[in-house]
Protein backbone atom coordinates (compact mmCIF):
# COMPACT_ATOMS: atom_id res chain seq x y z
CA UNK A 1 0.00 0.00 0.00
CA UNK A 2 1.26 3.59 -0.82
CA UNK A 3 2.13 5.92 2.06
CA UNK A 4 0.67 9.34 1.72
CA UNK A 5 2.67 12.04 3.50
CA UNK A 6 1.53 15.84 4.11
CA UNK A 7 4.15 18.08 2.51
CA UNK A 8 4.52 20.81 5.17
CA UNK A 9 1.16 19.49 6.67
CA UNK A 10 -1.23 19.98 4.54
CA UNK A 11 0.07 22.94 2.88
CA UNK A 12 -2.81 23.31 0.94
CA UNK A 13 -5.35 24.96 3.17
CA UNK A 14 -3.64 26.19 5.64
CA UNK A 15 0.07 28.01 6.81
CA UNK A 16 3.20 25.32 5.93
CA UNK A 17 5.40 23.61 8.53
CA UNK A 18 3.14 25.04 11.42
CA UNK A 19 1.04 22.58 14.39
CA UNK A 20 -2.40 23.63 12.69
CA UNK A 21 -1.08 22.26 9.15
CA UNK A 22 -0.12 19.36 10.65
CA UNK A 23 -2.94 18.25 12.62
CA UNK A 24 -5.16 19.54 9.11
CA UNK A 25 -2.83 16.48 7.45
CA UNK A 26 -3.33 14.42 10.69
CA UNK A 27 -7.18 14.83 10.62
CA UNK A 28 -6.80 13.98 6.52
CA UNK A 29 -5.78 10.18 7.11
CA UNK A 30 -2.06 10.80 6.60
CA UNK A 31 0.47 8.06 6.99
CA UNK A 32 2.67 10.72 7.73
CA UNK A 33 3.74 14.59 7.96
CA UNK A 34 6.62 15.86 5.91
CA UNK A 35 8.43 18.84 7.63
CA UNK A 36 11.62 21.04 7.30
CA UNK A 37 14.22 21.82 9.57
CA UNK A 38 16.48 24.92 10.49
CA UNK A 39 18.34 25.92 13.24
CA UNK A 40 17.91 29.22 15.19
CA UNK A 41 21.00 31.36 16.58
CA UNK A 42 20.93 29.74 20.56
CA UNK A 43 20.46 26.04 18.38
CA UNK A 44 17.47 25.58 18.33
CA UNK A 45 16.03 22.62 15.44
CA UNK A 46 12.93 24.80 14.11
CA UNK A 47 10.03 23.90 11.43
CA UNK A 48 9.83 26.38 8.47
CA UNK A 49 10.96 25.43 4.91
CA UNK A 50 13.16 28.82 4.16
CA UNK A 51 16.80 29.55 4.88
CA UNK A 52 15.11 33.02 5.57
CA UNK A 53 11.98 34.34 7.60
CA UNK A 54 10.52 37.00 4.88
CA UNK A 55 7.81 34.84 3.15
CA UNK A 56 5.80 33.08 5.18
CA UNK A 57 6.55 34.89 8.43
CA UNK A 58 6.27 38.47 9.58
CA UNK A 59 10.59 38.23 10.26
CA UNK A 60 12.72 39.13 7.89
CA UNK A 61 16.49 38.07 7.78
CA UNK A 62 17.85 34.72 8.01
CA UNK A 63 16.41 31.54 10.74
CA UNK A 64 19.95 31.52 11.81
CA UNK A 65 20.20 34.87 12.95
CA UNK A 66 17.84 34.74 15.49
CA UNK A 67 17.02 33.11 18.85
CA UNK A 68 13.96 30.97 19.52
CA UNK A 69 12.98 34.00 21.64
CA UNK A 70 13.19 36.36 18.77
CA UNK A 71 10.94 33.60 16.48
CA UNK A 72 8.07 33.01 19.23
CA UNK A 73 7.14 36.97 18.69
CA UNK A 74 6.69 36.39 14.59
CA UNK A 75 3.65 35.27 13.29
CA UNK A 76 3.53 32.01 10.70
CA UNK A 77 -0.07 32.24 9.77
CA UNK A 78 -0.76 35.71 8.77
CA UNK A 79 0.51 35.53 5.67
CA UNK A 80 -1.45 32.48 4.35
CA UNK A 81 -4.67 34.18 5.25
CA UNK A 82 -5.43 36.61 8.11
CA UNK A 83 -7.40 33.43 9.70
CA UNK A 84 -4.60 32.28 11.09
CA UNK A 85 -3.16 35.10 12.70
CA UNK A 86 -1.38 34.11 15.63
CA UNK A 87 -0.19 31.01 14.51
CA UNK A 88 3.60 30.79 15.45
CA UNK A 89 6.67 29.02 13.66
CA UNK A 90 6.91 25.44 15.85
CA UNK A 91 10.33 23.91 17.11
CA UNK A 92 10.89 20.29 16.20
CA UNK A 93 10.89 19.89 20.01
CA UNK A 94 7.21 21.19 20.04
CA UNK A 95 5.81 19.49 17.26
CA UNK A 96 7.28 15.96 18.28
CA UNK A 97 6.55 16.58 21.81
CA UNK A 98 2.24 17.59 20.40
CA UNK A 99 1.97 15.24 17.64
CA UNK A 100 4.40 12.31 18.14
CA UNK A 101 1.76 9.65 19.05
CA UNK A 102 -0.24 10.91 16.50
CA UNK A 103 1.78 10.35 13.11
CA UNK A 104 5.01 9.40 11.82
CA UNK A 105 7.48 12.05 10.33
CA UNK A 106 9.59 12.59 7.66
CA UNK A 107 12.12 14.94 9.00
CA UNK A 108 13.93 17.24 5.96
CA UNK A 109 17.09 18.41 6.93
CA UNK A 110 17.49 21.47 4.80
CA UNK A 111 21.50 22.02 5.60
CA UNK A 112 23.75 19.93 7.66
CA UNK A 113 26.80 20.93 9.92
CA UNK A 114 28.21 23.21 7.76
CA UNK A 115 25.71 25.91 8.41
CA UNK A 116 24.17 24.83 11.62
CA UNK A 117 26.62 23.07 13.61
CA UNK A 118 24.99 19.80 15.48
CA UNK A 119 21.87 20.09 13.82
CA UNK A 120 22.18 16.08 12.68
CA UNK A 121 22.62 15.39 16.70
CA UNK A 122 20.18 17.11 18.08
CA UNK A 123 17.73 16.49 15.56
CA UNK A 124 18.12 12.48 16.09
CA UNK A 125 18.16 13.16 20.24
CA UNK A 126 14.56 15.06 19.92
CA UNK A 127 13.38 11.19 17.55
CA UNK A 128 15.14 9.49 20.43
CA UNK A 129 13.88 12.03 23.39
CA UNK A 130 9.71 11.28 22.11
CA UNK A 131 10.30 7.42 20.78
CA UNK A 132 8.66 8.89 17.37
CA UNK A 133 8.85 7.25 14.19
CA UNK A 134 10.82 9.23 12.11
CA UNK A 135 12.66 9.05 8.51
CA UNK A 136 15.38 11.74 7.74
CA UNK A 137 15.82 13.27 4.52
CA UNK A 138 17.87 15.64 3.32
CA UNK A 139 19.05 16.95 -0.54
CA UNK A 140 22.54 16.70 1.45
CA UNK A 141 24.80 14.26 0.85
CA UNK A 142 26.72 15.05 3.96
CA UNK A 143 24.28 15.86 6.37
CA UNK A 144 22.79 12.36 5.77
CA UNK A 145 25.96 10.67 6.07
CA UNK A 146 26.81 12.42 9.21
CA UNK A 147 23.53 11.32 10.87
CA UNK A 148 24.13 7.62 9.75
CA UNK A 149 27.49 7.86 11.71
CA UNK A 150 25.33 9.00 14.52
CA UNK A 151 22.95 6.34 14.22
CA UNK A 152 23.21 3.14 12.22
CA UNK A 153 19.70 2.08 12.13
CA UNK A 154 17.44 5.27 11.63
CA UNK A 155 15.22 5.43 8.64
CA UNK A 156 17.13 8.04 5.55
CA UNK A 157 16.09 9.32 2.72
CA UNK A 158 17.95 10.70 -0.37
CA UNK A 159 16.17 13.98 -2.22
CA UNK A 160 17.29 14.19 -5.34
CA UNK A 161 15.76 16.00 -8.68
CA UNK A 162 16.80 13.41 -11.78
CA UNK A 163 16.41 9.66 -12.70
CA UNK A 164 16.87 7.06 -10.02
CA UNK A 165 19.65 4.97 -11.35
CA UNK A 166 22.44 8.62 -10.79
CA UNK A 167 21.43 8.28 -7.35
CA UNK A 168 21.70 4.41 -6.45
CA UNK A 169 25.07 4.64 -5.35
CA UNK A 170 24.99 7.26 -3.63
CA UNK A 171 22.14 5.91 -1.58
CA UNK A 172 23.61 2.73 -0.79
CA UNK A 173 27.02 4.60 0.54
CA UNK A 174 24.40 5.83 3.26
CA UNK A 175 22.71 3.31 3.69
CA UNK A 176 19.66 4.69 2.95
CA UNK A 177 16.22 2.92 2.52
CA UNK A 178 14.88 5.45 0.63
CA UNK A 179 14.96 8.05 -2.65
CA UNK A 180 12.52 10.28 -2.33
CA UNK A 181 12.18 11.75 -6.22
CA UNK A 182 11.20 14.89 -7.65
CA UNK A 183 8.02 13.22 -9.55
CA UNK A 184 8.33 14.38 -12.84
CA UNK A 185 11.64 12.97 -13.55
CA UNK A 186 10.40 9.49 -12.62
CA UNK A 187 8.90 6.68 -14.75
CA UNK A 188 8.55 3.08 -14.31
CA UNK A 189 11.68 1.66 -15.08
CA UNK A 190 13.15 4.69 -11.99
CA UNK A 191 10.69 2.40 -9.98
CA UNK A 192 12.10 -0.44 -10.87
CA UNK A 193 15.70 0.35 -10.54
CA UNK A 194 15.12 1.86 -7.06
CA UNK A 195 13.58 -1.76 -5.85
CA UNK A 196 15.66 -4.24 -7.71
CA UNK A 197 18.55 -2.11 -5.68
CA UNK A 198 16.74 -3.00 -2.84
CA UNK A 199 15.41 0.77 -2.13
CA UNK A 200 12.14 1.77 -1.69
CA UNK A 201 10.93 5.04 -3.81
CA UNK A 202 8.93 8.65 -3.11
CA UNK A 203 7.82 10.81 -5.23
CA UNK A 204 6.43 14.38 -4.14
CA UNK A 205 5.17 16.96 -4.47
CA UNK A 206 2.01 15.49 -6.34
CA UNK A 207 -1.46 17.45 -5.99
CA UNK A 208 -3.17 16.24 -9.17
CA UNK A 209 -5.37 13.02 -8.40
CA UNK A 210 -4.37 11.41 -11.69
CA UNK A 211 -0.56 11.46 -11.42
CA UNK A 212 -1.00 10.28 -7.66
CA UNK A 213 -2.97 7.29 -9.42
CA UNK A 214 -0.23 6.76 -12.61
CA UNK A 215 2.49 7.07 -9.53
CA UNK A 216 0.56 4.15 -7.63
CA UNK A 217 0.14 2.20 -10.38
CA UNK A 218 3.98 2.52 -11.34
CA UNK A 219 4.38 1.35 -8.01
CA UNK A 220 5.88 4.20 -5.69
CA UNK A 221 6.28 3.42 -2.22
CA UNK A 222 5.28 6.67 -1.01
CA UNK A 223 3.25 10.01 -2.25
CA UNK A 224 4.28 13.07 -1.26
CA UNK A 225 1.05 15.88 -1.23
CA UNK A 226 0.51 19.69 -0.19
CA UNK A 227 -3.36 18.39 -0.12
CA UNK A 228 -3.70 15.15 1.71
CA UNK A 229 -7.26 14.87 1.53
CA UNK A 230 -7.64 15.44 -1.90
CA UNK A 231 -5.48 12.44 -2.70
CA UNK A 232 -6.34 10.43 0.00
CA UNK A 233 -9.76 10.51 -0.89
CA UNK A 234 -9.50 9.91 -4.79
CA UNK A 235 -7.14 7.11 -4.04
CA UNK A 236 -9.70 5.08 -2.33
CA UNK A 237 -11.65 4.20 -5.69
CA UNK A 238 -8.33 3.20 -7.27
O1 LIG B 1 10.28 15.75 0.45
C1 LIG B 1 11.03 16.50 -0.42
C2 LIG B 1 10.50 17.86 -0.68
O2 LIG B 1 9.85 18.36 0.43
C3 LIG B 1 11.64 18.74 -1.08
O3 LIG B 1 11.24 19.95 -1.55
O4 LIG B 1 11.34 22.39 -1.36
O5 LIG B 1 9.30 21.20 -0.69
O6 LIG B 1 11.33 21.06 0.72
P1 LIG B 1 10.78 21.19 -0.66
CA1 LIG C 1 10.68 19.57 2.32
Amino acid sequence: MVLIIGHRGARCCAPENTIPSFKMAIEAGVDGIELDVHMTKDGEPVVIHDDTLDRTTTGSGYVKDHTTNELRNLDAGVKFDAKWRGVRIPTLDEVLKELGNKTSFVIELKHGSDVYPGIEEKVLNLVRKYNVRAKIVSFDFDALERVRQLDDSVELGLIFVGKARWFIDAARKLKAQWLQAEYTLINESDVNIAHESGLKIGAWTVNDVNIAVKLTRMGVDEVTTDNPSLIIGSLKYH
